[in-house]
């Protein structure tokens, strides 16, 4: 029996996730396996109405699920940063989610901007490390105000945080057994304490995977090479805030965030799945946005209970979506409501 915490959270998340809970319920049925789902209202909305975030206790009580399926948080009445530290950023970090996994896999070349570009031209995962780097919110103001002022934020890396991600981007390569080839992106050439670190390490443990070929690419030459040539890649590992920015470069080239899913995961503990854009306040409540992120956001979470068939079936569901019913993978062009998208999916699978 899997337990599942639920956050639709602002905007367009509860709909989506609405649509997620419809396919796991036809999945559960298909491949026999049983699980009940609890709801959290952590969000932007119940901020600025009680002024709660994400407490400590709720952390201990999310410690005792299986899984956690997260819609999206962020509401434009509150500012900046608040919602994103709060909530989001406190359930990855508190809960240990040290990767962040965003797969980037083109279903239809029809939706790629890129000219040319097949299918089996853009597949390839991104493997974020997600507890460390600039988002450690480490820094100082000095002088702040003052015309002297300056802010300074630490890029802050440990050996252990860096060597347990980069494993376990090797172990996905191998596990992919695609190409079997993993690119180290980061930015050797001017931070060259942190990705020193991160050379140093990622050269250490590639001798433990003498299968795998190891590649490095600056960042700046990466979203070159995803606009140019992203048949080169088949994983890449990054730090925090890279990760960050070419994931939304990833999420545009397969279609764009109507079907980017992502999985925040502690291989050890309670890991998140999500789609990866964000509440979309202007589409709310309208039945007109993409849920497909939201379903292989469900199907990441089955691969990662373990139910192998189910998340595959899932996929194989939303590429049949893809391909031959909807017209646009953009919120309001789908040809199709919301809800009719998230029929259609569950349509496939039974
Ligand atoms: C993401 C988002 C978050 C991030 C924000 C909302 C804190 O952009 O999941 O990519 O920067 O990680
Ligand atoms: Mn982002």
């Amino acid at each position: 029996m899997y337990k599942i915490a639920v956050i639709p959270g602002d905007g367009t998340g509860p709909e989506v996730v609405n649509e997620g809970l419809k396919v796991l319920q036809a999945a559960a049925k298909k491949f026999v396996f049983k699980y009940e789902t609890k709801f959290f209202d952590f969000s932007g909305k119940r901020y600025l109405k009680t002024g709660q975030l994400v407490a400590d206790s709720d952390i201990e009580e999310l410690k005792k699920y299986s899984a956690i399926y997260l819609g999206a948080v962020g509401d434009p009445e509150v500012k900046p940063g608040i919602i994103e530290t709060g909530v989001l950023l406190k359930l990855r970090f508190s809960l240990d989610q040290y990767i962040n996994l965003r797969p980037v896999k083109l279903y239809n070349s029809a939706y790629c901007p890129l000219k040319d570009k097949k299918p089996e031209d853009i597949d390839f995962v991104v493997v974020r490390e997600n507890s460390e780097g600039l988002y450690k919110g480490m820094g100082e103001f000095k002088d702040k105000g003052t015309k002297d002022e300056v802010a300074i934020q630490i890029s802050y890396n440990t050996r252990k945080g860096v060597e347990r991600c980069i494993r376990y981007a090797f172990e996905c390569s191998r596990k992919r057994n695609k190409k079997k080839k993993l690119t180290l992106c980061g930015k050797t050439n001017v931070l060259t304490y942190a990705w020193d670190l991160w050379q140093r390490t990622f050269n250490e443990v590639a001798k433990d995977y003498p299968d795998i070929t190891t590649d490095y690419a600056h960042v700046d030459a990466t979203t070159m090479w995803f606009v140019k040539n992203p048949e080169w890649f088949d994983v890449i590992v990054t730090d925090n805030l890279f990760g960050d920015i070419i994931t939304d470069l990833g999420a545009m080239i397969q279609g764009g965030m109507g079907i980017a899913a992502g999985g925040n995961i502690n291989p050890q503990g309670v890991s998140m799945f999500e789609p990866i854009g964000g509440s979309a306040p202007k589409y709310t409540g309208k039945n007109v946005i993409n849920p497909l992120a939201a379903i292989c956001a469900v199907g990441m979470m089955l691969e990662n209970l373990g139910e192998a068939q189910a998340a595959k079936a899932i996929e194989q569901a939303v590429i049949e979506v893809v391909n031959k019913k909807i017209k646009s993978l953009a919120a309001g062009k789908m040809g199709y409501s919301t809800a009719e998208v998230g029929d259609l999916v569950v349509e496939r699978l039974k």
